[in-house]
């Protein structure tokens, strides 16, 4: 460094802390050297989430949250996506960047929570950190569900009436929460404008803040790794982990390999496949919403099939509340029960590679569940589909609820005393 730059790094130093939280964070911030391909995933969610915002950004530059009907009977919401996909220059590429972006977004925090649950991550000391998550992936699927409704398409309209209409279902505070809600008895402008600003400004505040707090607790305990064991307990005479490595260059340099990887299939799918094959951009969604005309058939986008399916799968009444009102419970169950998972695992052994054979037996059964109830929330409810997912839900909360029993009594194998790299 020059005397130049480096008198003014000083000068910056001494009101404000910048050199000590690079070091903090990045050159001194010490990360297991174990870390395999599942430790992309954290890395490419921010990426994914600077690249909602920079689309995101853009697309509101055109976009209007009217659903007032221009000279072709067209909402000027759904109109202004057109004209963004048609005539703004480059709109059809911000668009697709940023709708490919929503359901990379979920594929990539789904990897990323798995990832936790094989190496037992939301162990202690990461209790808060795994929370922090949780609320992540909360305050995510509001933001998407809030975004969908935007191009005020037949999907955009008829997906919301009928997640909306669920909250009706809450005994006592139930119609008049829907209609808090919707801002009106039913859908319309007060809902899209309503829904426009939660997804444009208050919600991606909610997230960046919980990003920040997500890694700010990370780097308090330190990252967990394939191995599960500590590395904290191990350091030298400079009080610097034996099995650590500096953040940056080591991770920064590594981490660029997964964003390379990530941007091929990205890419691939926005220039190629945008739609996804109805997945990514449902087809009945190219349709102006329509009221008076339900869609046959109303699916909610990938990401929210399985949660979808469980609620589905509840269709029996109890202690007289109708089964709508206990499917929206298992469904609401199904993502809180994720909260208390470090409570629930007691195996002595954090990391899959050292825990036993019955736990990898419940994950399996876990994950094949997930994606059969993903598979049929696409699908048509009928009877034989309904006992399927019936089947699944039970396995999906067995997983979590009978944990501190088969955790306890796995046969595990002693974990290392160091972390194990070739
Ligand atoms: C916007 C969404 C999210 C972002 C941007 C994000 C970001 C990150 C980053 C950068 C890391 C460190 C790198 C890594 O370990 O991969 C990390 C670690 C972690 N994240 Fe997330 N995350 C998000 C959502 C979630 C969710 C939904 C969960 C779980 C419910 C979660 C649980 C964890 C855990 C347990 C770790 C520590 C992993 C370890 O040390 O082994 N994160 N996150």
């Amino acid at each position: 460094m020059t005397t130049k730059s480096q008198a003014l790094l000083n000068w910056i130093d001494a009101r404000f802390p910048l050199t000590s939280t690079y070091k903090a964070h990045l050159s001194e911030y010490y990360a297991p050297k174990n870390f395999n391909f599942w430790y992309f995933f954290g890395s490419l969610a921010l990426l994914v989430l600077v690249i909602q915002i920079v689309t995101g950004i853009f697309l509101v530059m055109h976009y209007k949250p009217d659903t007032s009907l221009n000279s072709s009977g067209v909402s000027l919401a759904f109109a202004s996506v057109e004209y963004i996909m048609r005539e703004v220059p480059g709109g059809w590429l911000i668009r697709y960047l940023h709708s490919t972006g929503a359901s990379a977004f979920f594929i990539v925090v789904y990897l990323h929570m798995f990832r936790a649950m094989i190496y037992g991550s939301y162990r202690k000391p990461r209790e808060l950190l795994w929370i922090f998550g949780c609320l992540l992936f909360l305050v995510l699927m509001a933001e998407a569900f809030m975004g969908y409704l935007l191009p005020w398409g037949q999907m955009s309209f008829w997906g919301a009436q009928v997640i909306i209409n669920l909250f009706s279902a809450i005994p006592i505070i139930g119609e008049d929460l829907s209609t808090v809600i919707r801002g009106d008895f039913v859908i319309g402008d007060a809902t899209l404008n309503r829904f426009f600003a939660l997804h444009v400004i208050a919600v991606p505040l909610v997230l960046l803040g919980l990003v920040v707090a997500h890694i700010i607790a990370l780097h308090e305990v330190g990252s967990n790794n394939p191995d599960g064991v500590e590395i904290k307990k191990k350091k030298d005479a400079n009080g610097i982990p034996l099995d650590g490595i500096p953040f940056h260059p080591y991770y920064t340099v590594k981490d660029i390999v997964g964003v390379g990887v990530f941007l091929f299939f990205f890419s691939a799918v926005v220039f190629f496949a945008p739609e996804f094959f109805g997945f990514f951009l449902e087809f009945n969604n190219f349709i102006p919403s329509d009221p008076l005309k339900t869609p046959p058939h109303i699916a909610p986008v990938w990401y929210f099939t399985p949660f979808y399916s469980i609620l589905r799968a509840v269709t029996y009444p109890l202690f007289g509340l109708d089964a709508k009102f206990w499917g929206v419970v298992a469904m609401g169950a199904a993502v809180v029960i994720l909260f208390f998972l470090p409570w629930l695992d007691r195996s002595p052994a954090k990391s899959i590679r050292y825990r036993g054979p019955i736990f990898k037996i419940a994950l399996a059964i876990f994950v094949i569940s997930f994606f059969i109830l993903g598979y049929l929330g696409v699908l048509p409810a009928t009877p034989g589909r309904t006992v399927v997912a019936q089947i699944c839900s039970v396995l999906y909360f067995a997983f979590f609820l009978l944990m501190p029993w088969y955790s306890k009594i796995d046969k595990c194998k002693p974990e290392p005393e160091r972390v194990t790299f070739k």
